[in-house]
């Protein structure tokens, strides 16, 4: 199938609303030590913008996780493919995902890292697609609500591609012609 992509949140929105976020997080975890952590690969691209605007001496740690495939339907099946590197008993944990959909893997996720004893977690998401939620989670961060739309770009991707695109665009499939 044939698809182009079309600008749905433009750099400039995006970048404005990473620092929204961020003195947000500032405010509310000055004086805690907190650990940033970031589900491989999607959120890699939010998450170096985030942490860049946040001036509290942060941890960084990262987990990956499977949901997906090739494919843009969830799968429903969370496999740990890397696991944090510090140990997280007693500490402060703030996950950062690109987006949220039907909120399968990061209730998963949650959970996971809930139960290796932490003081708090807080979940600090890019976007959020509030209308195909499956599970209850939410996001205590959340850069911007979309619509039912497959999005690609900051960290996003499409069959693993599109991740840098600098903007968040939504893939428009077409019927092939001819
Ligand atoms: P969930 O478990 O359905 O909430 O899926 C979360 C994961 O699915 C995200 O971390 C993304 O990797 C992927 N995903 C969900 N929606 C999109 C989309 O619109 N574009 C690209 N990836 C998506
Ligand atoms: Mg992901």
């Amino acid at each position: 199938m044939d698809y182009t992509i079309e600008t749905l949140i433009p750099r400039e929105a995006v970048e404005k609303r990473i620092k929204e976020l961020a003195s947000e997080i500032e405010k509310d975890y000055k004086g805690r030590e907190v650990i940033v952590l970031g589900l491989l690969k999607g959120s890699v691209i939010f998450m170096s913008d985030l942490i860049k605007e946040i001036d509290i001496p942060l941890v960084i740690d990262f987990m990956s996780v499977s949901s997906y495939g090739n494919g843009t339907d969830s799968t429903g099946v969370v496999k740990i493919l890397k696991d944090t590197d510090f140990e997280l008993k007693g500490k402060e944990i703030l996950i950062i995902e690109d987006i949220i959909d039907t909120g399968l893997t990061l209730k998963y996720v949650r959970e996971f890292i809930e139960s290796k004893g932490t003081k708090s977690v807080a979940i600090c998401t890019l976007l959020d697609k509030p209308s195909r939620r499956k599970v209850d989670i939410k996001g205590d961060y959340v850069g911007f609500e979309i619509p039912d739309e497959f999005v690609v770009g900051y960290g996003l991707d499409y069959a693993q591609k599109y991740r840098n695109l600098p903007y968040i665009g939504v893939v428009e499939f077409h019927e092939d012609e001819e």
